[in-house]
């Protein structure tokens, strides 16, 4: 029998399904509210607020729980590859050997830029934040490939997710080449798309680059775990101003806008700060520990806590696993690694840190896994969004695919002032 909610307002009862999730998460269907009783809903930063529904990822934040198409994180961070989860992400199944070639056939045949994109990526002032350039690049790419009349929609949506995959990686290593003055180096036809990546990165006439089969597999599970998060606030971007049907060009650019915060996809470049901090004070915890529990301080733990999970978030078990796995097959050691590690301790028996249910989260040890890999810091933050792709395509897809779409747009509660009259300049005081 179908469950409801009753809400009760001046002697009348209105009802209200309760739709059930495939996982048995419960929500009140509110979508006739305000056509029925006047009232909408009021909240803030949507804690308790679904938005749509979905199918491309499961997260249980009690039980540290995630999963994209059904599929573990860990199962896929073990045994998948990013281009099968990107493939599995977009198309709701993994791909068959043959599909999976396809993919990497059409990754490969669009990872070329349009020459003239590097005379707009060489006027940017050299100091600029990557995220910045990478967010104005994506959006231009429209310009430089406008809609094909010749194609189907559907072909030229194929082609348009396929481009921006393969392209942001390779715009995202030019404009770190072209910030140092070096010269660009081009994708290679052999290389898979992490291995393509490291290389377009780290490659010179001067030093080649060798490929190390652990990078390019850290690479793998760095952006695995990164690739979705149901409808985190760049996701939720992407939703937004995709929904006023814009290209979905500019609805991905609008998407790295967002994660450029250091509450969101910044967090990975302000932990490595924080901890660099930490070792430049000599190492000492507690002054730090005091700040973040300090209400009047704005300062927080980077990488501690989280909006869904209140527990331990299962991709920073991995990434934590990963970094370890790193350093030591690179036979190093990382101070800052030994600094997080301390901090995870002490925090996770600090009764605030208890209280407040607040654990390490992605972040907290993936800039660890980037520095291994000679990743500079202010790349971090577009390491995520290249990671996070796969997710928004696929969202945005959805949500524009969902035959009850509508232009999103929340409504408020006027607090201002009321009515009033307009006074002259010359009548102020
Ligand atoms: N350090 C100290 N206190 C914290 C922290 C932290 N990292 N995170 C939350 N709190 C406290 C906060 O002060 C508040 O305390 P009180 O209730 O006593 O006022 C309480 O915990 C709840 O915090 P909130 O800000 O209401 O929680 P939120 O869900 O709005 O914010 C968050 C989630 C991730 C923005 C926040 O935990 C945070 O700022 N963390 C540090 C930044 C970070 O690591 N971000 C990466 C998030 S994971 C990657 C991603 O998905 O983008």
């Amino acid at each position: 029998m179908e469950q409801t909610v009753k809400i009760i307002l001046d002697g009348r009862t209105y009802e209200f399904p309760i739709i059930e999730g495939t996982e048995g998460e419960r929500a009140i269907d509110i979508r006739n509210l305000r056509k029925e009783t006047g009232l909408i809903t009021l909240d803030p930063s949507y804690p308790n607020t679904g938005s749509c529904k979905s199918s491309i990822t499961f997260m249980d934040g009690e039980r540290g729980i995630l999963r994209y198409r059904g599929i573990p994180i860990e199962q896929l961070a073990e045994q998948s590859s990013f281009t099968e989860t990107a493939y599995l992400l977009i198309n709701g199944e993994l791909p068959t050997r043959q599909e999976l070639n396809r993919f990497s056939v059409m990754l490969n045949d669009h990872s070329l830029v349009h020459e003239d994109m590097r005379h707009f990526f060489e006027n940017f002032p050299r100091r600029a934040h990557p995220m910045g350039i990478l967010s104005s690049m994506v959006n231009a790419l429209r310009a430089f490939y406008p809609e094909l009349q010749e194609r189907t929609e559907e072909e030229e949506i194929d082609i348009t997710f396929t481009r921006l995959l393969s392209k942001v990686r390779t715009m995202a290593a030019m404009s770190y080449k072209i910030s140092l003055g070096h010269r660009v180096v081009y994708p290679r036809y052999d290389l898979t798309y992490c291995a393509n990546f490291l290389n377009m990165m780290f490659d010179s006439p001067v030093r080649p680059y060798v490929i190390d089969p652990d990078l390019v597999q850290a690479l793998n599970v760095f952006w695995i775990l990164h690739a979705d998060h149901e409808q985190n606030c760049s996701t939720a971007a992407v939703r937004l101003v995709g929904s006023a049907r814009v290209n979905l060009y500019a609805a991905i650019s609008a998407g790295i806008c967002a994660l450029w915060g250091p509450l969101h996809g910044g967090a990975n470049q302000a932990v490595v700060e924080m901890l660099m901090e930490i070792q430049a004070a000599g190492g000492e915890l507690e002054p730090f520990l005091a700040r973040a529990k300090d209400r009047d301080d704005p300062f927080r733990l980077m990488g501690f806590g989280h909006r869904v999970y209140k527990t331990y978030d299962p991709r920073a078990k991995i990434m934590k696993r990963t970094a370890h796995r790193v350093l030591a097959k690179q036979k190093r050691r990382d101070p800052l690694l030994e600094i997080a590690l301390r901090l995870e301790e002490v925090a996770l028996t600090d009764p605030y840190f208890v209280e407040h249910n607040l654990y390490p989260n992605v972040d907290f040890y993936s800039g660890i896994v980037l520095r291994a890999m000679g990743i500079p810091l202010n790349m971090f933050p577009v390491m995520f969004a290249i990671g996070r792709l796969p997710g928004w395509i696929s969202q945005w897809k959805e949500s524009v695919d969902d035959p009850g779409w509508r232009v999103h747009r929340p409504r408020q509660i006027y607090v201002g002032q009321g009515k009033r009259d307009y006074v002259p300049l010359e009548q102020r005081g």
